[in-house]
């Protein structure tokens, strides 16, 4: 057996405790200090860069529209029109995409959202339904001057019941504050990721977030029970059941998760959430290669099975990013071309430990894994589980990043990453000076999903690089029947490449769908397909 530094299974050493997670939680757009974002300028205007026409039968929004809206909402301060105050909703996370919106608004009721689509439907007005503005592919955010409809003051819990573990909430509560709100109570929201800290809950159910636990708790198409959405003619439609079976008729609600705003605002969530763990285990491993990951990832669902409640991969060069922006030490001494983070959660800690000091000894045995740190406590588990969340971010902060989230075969999963860089390479367009756009092009993502995340970490958006990435990634993932959406979502990113995802039968169904349920098409134009 190889030299290994398994902490508690070898006992040698004490993992690294320090804990920048309640910074890596709110270091996401609305809490973040602006000093941490200041690197980029604000974005470009999506409708310049990328050559798009406004449609010409939606309206212009007129002062007799926002006289409307005071009387819907009753109160000045749910506008927004300031332009500084506008910017934040007019810009996505990224800064890749912005829009010239000059108006915000913020109903607080089901009945206001209502009467604002329906008014908006009468005078073909276009909206941009948004949560928290966390999202990926641009679909938060007005290409053009749609109004935006914002779900933050849509932020009440309305039931939960500890027997059936369901919540009742509304859509515009923060995904961190809900899980808080449950582990009170001995649960935990049945999905996590990154952005929590500002995302919606709604907003995750709009896009079916998938996350760093879908793996174990499984998609929001299962764990979501009913909701009520606001169709574009304002009809509500009432699906919050709590009922865990229901067979009476078509399951209307699917169609809504998702839908990224195209189909209906998102007004309030039933979800059945999970029992909260009382046995969690991390564990931050270094791996020689992504073969190893996964002959690592198959031993790690047979011998931890039922409580392997996640299963992620970083590569080198992603791991190098955060390090620049991290305070603490790199979890292990030694560098190594892949890690991996897995978390068994359950309820016996003598089990449980038993089970995983049992799995990473047979895996250094059999050299799947080199080294590895396991948590000793909460707090360095929070501190390993950063490693892993802080990397969207840490990319980020080169520029810009092209950012292509997809499924694919794992065998096949990180040769994507490989080409995408070979060819970049060729193309004379990665360099460490700055006259070279492209810092790196880097691999992470939920292995234990077949979700990689496939980012190219530029100084500055380039039309050149795009053209390089584009088709090429899409044209790859679909000679590998993946998928060029695992969980981000279309957006406008991917409006102009589902096809290499869904055949033209599917799109047809999409778009008849679509002109069914918002025949002026109002609702979040030139997204998604
Ligand atoms: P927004 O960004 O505001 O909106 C997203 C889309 O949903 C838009 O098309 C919008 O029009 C629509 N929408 C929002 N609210 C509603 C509503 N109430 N009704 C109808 N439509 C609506 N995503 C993952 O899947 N997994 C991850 O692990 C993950 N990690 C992330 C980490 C970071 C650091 C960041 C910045 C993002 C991450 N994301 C991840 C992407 C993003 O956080 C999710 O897509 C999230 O679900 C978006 O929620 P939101 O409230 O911010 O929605
Ligand atoms: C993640 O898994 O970290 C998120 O999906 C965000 C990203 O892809 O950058
Ligand atoms: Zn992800």
């Amino acid at each position: 057996m190889r030299a290994a530094s398994i902490i508690r299974v070898c006992g040698r050493q004490a993992s690294t405790a320090v804990s920048r997670r309640a910074l890596l939680r709110t270091g996401i757009r609305s809490a973040v200090p602006s000093t941490v974002r200041s690197y980029a300028s604000e974005a470009k205007l999506t409708r310049e860069t990328y050559d798009v026409q406004r449609l010409e039968h939606f309206g212009k929004l007129s002062d007799a529209d926002i006289a409307k809206f005071k009387e819907i909402l009753q109160s000045d301060s749910a506008l927004v029109q300031d332009q500084d105050d506008l910017l934040q909703f007019n810009e996505d996370w990224m800064r890749k995409y912005r829009g010239s919106s000059q108006l915000v608004l913020k109903p607080k009721t089901t009945d206001q959202v209502s009467q604002i689509l329906k008014y908006c439907n009468e005078k073909k007005l276009a909206v941009v339904p948004q949560g928290g503005n966390t999202g990926l592919v641009g679909g938060s955010v007005p290409v053009f001057d749609e109004i935006v409809i914002s779900t933050a003051s849509m932020n009440k819990i309305h039931s939960f019941d500890p027997v059936s573990g369901i919540l009742v909430a509304d859509a515009g509560v923060i995904l961190e504050t809900a899980d808080q709100y449950l582990r009170e109570q001995g649960y935990i929201f049945p999905l996590d990721l990154g952005a929590k800290g500002s995302c919606h809950i709604g907003g995750n159910v709009a896009t079916n977030a998938g996350g760093l636990r879908l793996l174990r708790y499984g998609s929001l198409h299962g764990t979501v029970l009913g909701l009520e959405a606001v169709l574009a003619d304002g009809t509500v439609v009432n699906n919050l059941t709590t009922l865990r079976k229901d067979n009476t008729g078509y399951d209307m609600k699917q169609l809504f998760i998702g839908s990224e705003g195209t189909l209906g605002i998102v007004t309030a969530i039933s979800i059945l959430c999970p029992p909260k763990p009382t046995s969690v285990n991390v564990a931050f491993l270094g791996l020689e290669s992504f073969k190893k990951v996964q002959d690592t990832f198959v031993q790690a669902r047979s011998e931890l099975s039922e409580i392997l409640s996640a299963f992620e991969c970083i590569d080198q060069g992603s791991l190098n990013q955060v390090a620049e922006h991290m305070d603490s030490p790199v979890p292990l001494d030694e560098t190594y071309p892949f890690y991996v983070l897995i978390e068994t959660s359950g309820s016996n800690k003598d089990h449980d430990e038993e089970k995983l000091n049992t799995f990473l000894e047979n895996a250094m045995e059999n050299e799947s894994v080199l080294n590895g740190t396991v948590a000793m406590d909460e707090t360095q588990a929070q501190n390993l589980w950063s490693w892993r969340e802080m990397v969207p971010e840490a990319l980020a902060k080169c520029g810009g990043v092209y950012k292509y989230d997809v499924s694919i075969p794992l065998p096949q999963l990180y040769d994507l990453v490989d080409d995408t860089k070979a060819r970049l390479q060729e193309a004379g367009v990665i360099g460490e000076t700055d006259e070279y756009p492209v810092v790196d092009v880097l691999g992470y993502g939920h292995i234990g999903d077949g979700n990689l995340h496939l980012n190219v970490a530029v100084r500055r958006y380039d039309k050149k690089v795009e053209q390089l990435l584009e088709p090429f990634v899409y044209e790859w993932i679909q000679k590998v029947n993946g998928s060029i959406s695992a969980e981000h979502g279309l957006g406008f990113a991917k409006k102009n490449f589902i096809q290499y995802s869904k055949d033209a039968g599917m799109l047809t169904l999409m778009r008849g769908l679509k002109s069914h349920y918002d025949p002026n098409g109002i609702l979040n134009p030139y997204k998604y397909m």
